[in-house]
């Protein structure tokens, strides 16, 4: 298993260029199953979800052509409506492929994801949706069995509770179902916006994405499209508070400001300088004090849950208390427990994380639990006096893309350990 050493200590300088959104990418994806046309998607991020949603899609029947990262999926005929347990248990975001293939084949077989590292995370708000746009569902041996053998039926649909993928999956359902679906309390995030806009060019009729209510009026049948996918907002995220917490600069480019207010907002209240020199880029200074800044995660637009690990490897290095509070997972705090035992001073009490700072790290062997508790272990590595050996990392690699290529390129002392 691949290990990242880390020498701690080196302020960061320089320029990253950001991939495009691993969370974005996906569900685009899995939309080029709604049609029979070739469908070209740039700015894929070579990250091993996306080649687990590739292999979903091969799986299918589809074609799928990557260069670079530019991928073309040609799902001509649909041998297999199924997501096979093998890959939906190395990804949760495997249930994308339920809405489309149910809409465009009239039925779909897709194994039940478990629980994972963060939280239960069950899909009954997906199945609930595509009830009521007529699926028959049935859950049997360990799958999920949807059937509309005379299509989908356009409906109401009110979520219980905001669900970022199961909007993508019942957007991608209403966009081939006769008549008007209504969705309300929809999830507002970029990527939901982004596949909206993918589906608008292949031939959708769809209103209000990135608000809470869309409105999608069926068609008959999708067309090919081309498509560039958005800037990945956690990875810019997560590198401004590299340059933060190693007292660094950092210029990124190809990135969104937009989509990131909220973090961006705590960052500046914590003491890190962030500026847009030109559209597209952010620069983060370092170098002032850090101070602690309470946060808590909330649906876009507030501070997203991807980063609150990030955000507590940054607060162990501000003075005073941070409180930091995670209302969308019910168990995100693995890293608090490695943060620890690199010298961070950090109590849990259910929901709340409370940081005291500033507390010097010192490097450790860690393990990383999940993505974006890797991630922060890897800050912290960057911050630490000495050396962090950082284990699991296949965590890391399902959806950074080439994180320690794109640090070690503005200064830090990173390496991969076979
Ligand atoms: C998406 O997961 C992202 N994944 C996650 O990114 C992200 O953390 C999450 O949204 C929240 O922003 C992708 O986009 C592929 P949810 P998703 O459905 O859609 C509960 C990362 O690190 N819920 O919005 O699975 C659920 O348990 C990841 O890149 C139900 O109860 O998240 C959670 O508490 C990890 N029933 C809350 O809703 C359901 O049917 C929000 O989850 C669905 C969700």
């Amino acid at each position: 298993m691949d290990k990242f050493r880390i020498q701690g200590g080196v302020p960061l300088a320089g320029e990253i260029a950001i991939s495009g959104a691993k969370n974005s990418a996906l569900p685009a994806l899995a939309a080029c199953l709604l049609t029979a046309d070739a469908v070209v998607l740039d700015r894929i991020p070579p990250v091993r979800d996306i080649h687990t949603m590739e292999k979903l899609l091969e799986h299918a029947g589809a074609r799928v052509t990557v260069t670079g990262e530019r991928v073309t999926v040609a799902a001509g005929a649909i041998e297999n409506a199924e997501a096979p347990y093998d890959l939906v248990k190395t990804m949760r975001a495997s249930s994308l492929v339920l809405g489309p293939l149910v809409a465009r084949c009239g039925r779909a077989r897709v194994s039940v994801p478990g629980g994972c590292a963060i939280g239960a995370r069950p899909i009954n708000l997906h199945v609930a949706g595509l009830e009521k746009l007529g699926a028959v569902i049935r859950q049997e041996h360990g799958y999920i069995e949807a059937e509309a053998p005379h299509g989908l039926e356009g409906a109401e649909v009110a979520f219980d509770r905001i669900t970022v993928t199961g909007t993508e999956d019942l957007l991608m359902a209403a966009v081939l179902a006769r008549g008007e679906t209504v969705i309300y309390n929809a999830a507002r995030e970029p990527e939901v916006v982004d596949l909206a806009d993918l589906l608008v060019k292949m031939g959708a009729n769809i209103e209000g994405a990135g608000t809470s209510v869309i409105r999608i009026r069926g068609v008959a049948k999708l067309h090919g499209a081309e498509h560039t996918i958005i800037a990945d907002r956690i990875e810019t995220g997560t590198f401004l508070i590299a340059g933060a917490i190693t007292q660094g600069s950092l210029l990124l480019t190809g990135c969104e400001a937009e989509h990131l207010r909220a973090f961006i907002a705590k960052l500046d209240g914590a003491g890190a300088e962030i500026s847009e020199p030109a559209p597209g880029t952010l620069r983060v200074e370092g170098g002032k004090k850090l101070r602690s800044v309470d946060v808590t995660t909330e649906e876009h637009p507030g501070f997203a849950t991807d980063l609150q690990a990030q955000f507590m490897a940054l607060m162990t290095q501000a003075e005073g208390i941070a409180i930091i509070t995670e209302t969308i997972f019910e168990n995100r705090f693995m890293h608090a427990l490695e943060l620890a035992r690199m010298g961070a001073n950090i109590r849990l009490e259910g929901s709340r994380a409370m940081v005291a700072g500033a507390m010097p790290l010192s490097g450790a062997q860690v393990i990383a639990s999940d993505l974006r508790a890797s991630a922060s272990l890897v800050l912290a590595g960057l911050a630490a006096h000495g050396e962090t050996l950082i284990d699991r990392v296949y965590h890391i690699d399902r959806g950074y893309d080439r994180i320690e290529a794109k640090l070690a390129q503005v200064g830090a002392r990173i390496t991969r350990v076979h």
